[in-house]
């Protein structure tokens, strides 16, 4: 009899918002120089990842629609399961199976962090230990976001995203986030910003932003919010804002495009009042999610030798 192997690991990986995203003027290499606030908020991809003889992916959705999820060697989680095997000259490959939470191409960065889930769940199968700082590394050739979904919590980004440094905060924060029906492409979103903004300065963090998360003060807060790519989300789908102006009727702190959309975020005080909000808008616009903030990165939760 041929023995199978029992080994697998399954890692927690959050969803994200941009609390703050200035961008600027495009660079030679295609990708926009940003100055941006990520915080991870309490929705999670599981990836587990089992030894196997060939590469191999399923998504199952919880809630959401994963039929534009790639399953071959062009998905992300997969690319990172290679590039990490291939980092340490390791033949080996895995069956990777997401449970997915996350709503596909929201801006919520879901594929990103099942790339970032991806590499820690490989990690700790094969045993790597790979130091911090080249998992980061190997995280940033996979997307702008991903060195962020493995840090988690709220962090500044510069560069073109990929450089993250974790911000001081205080306290809680709940968010009800509200995907829209369709995604929308992220190039497609950048290229119109480039379109509508020919001219633009070299993007900056609000100060006042960072007083209030060092306040814990949602409602400073909910009025620092800011996106400079809302308005070409908007342009790509007017809809969004409709949804944005009833939340803020509805009584949120405040509301936005999170990254390139088209999940709109609105900034409550509290569970409760993010419940409320959620009961206010489910008749025109869905039921959305509440989800609390600021949570852990990409975490393992379970390893099975
Ligand atoms: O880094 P990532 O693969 O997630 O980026 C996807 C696309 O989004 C890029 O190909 C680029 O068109 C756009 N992008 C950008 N500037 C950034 C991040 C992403 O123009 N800072």
């Amino acid at each position: 009899m041929i023995e199978q192997s029992t080994a697998q690991v399954t890692v927690s990986s959050p969803a994200k918002v941009n609390l703050a995203l200035g961008v600027g003027q495009v660079r030679d290499d295609g990708f926009h120089p940003l100055a941006t606030v990520y915080q991870a908020v309490g929705i999670f991809d599981d990836i587990r990842v089992r030894p196997a003889d060939e590469d191999s992916l399923t998504v199952y959705g919880e809630g959401v629609d994963v039929a534009d999820v790639p399953t071959d060697g062009s998905n992300l989680a997969l690319r990172a399961a290679r590039l990490l095997a291939e980092h340490h000259g390791l033949d080996a490959a895995v069956e990777v199976r997401i449970h997915k939470r996350i709503p596909v191409a929201g801006g919520l960065a879901g594929g990103s962090t099942d790339a970032a889930g991806a590499l820690l769940a490989c990690d700790t199968l094969w045993g790597l230990r790979t130091p911090r700082e080249e998992l980061m590394e190997l995280a940033a050739e996979l997307g702008s976001d991903v060195p962020f979904c493995l840090v988690g919590g709220t962090a500044l980004g510069s560069g073109r995203g990929e450089v993250v440094t974790p911000a001081m905060t205080r306290g809680r924060y709940w968010w009800l986030v509200l995907p829209a029906d369709g995604g929308l492409s992220t190039p497609a979103v950048y290229a119109e910003f480039d379109r509508l903004t020919p001219t633009v300065a070299e993007p900056e963090i609000p100060e006042e932003m960072l007083a209030a998360l060092r306040a814990g003060d949602a409602v400073r807060l909910g009025a620092s919010l800011t996106n400079d790519l809302q308005r070409a989300a908007l342009q790509l789908r007017p809809g969004l804002e409709v949804a944005l102006t009833a939340g803020l009727e509805g009584g949120a702190h405040g509301a936005l495009v999170t990254g390139s959309g088209p999940t709109t975020v609105f900034l409550c005080q509290d569970r409760e009042h993010a419940q409320d909000l959620q009961v206010l808008l489910t008749p025109d616009f869905g039921p959305g999610l509440v989800a609390e903030a600021p949570v852990h990165g990409a975490r393992v939760r379970e390893a099975r030798a």
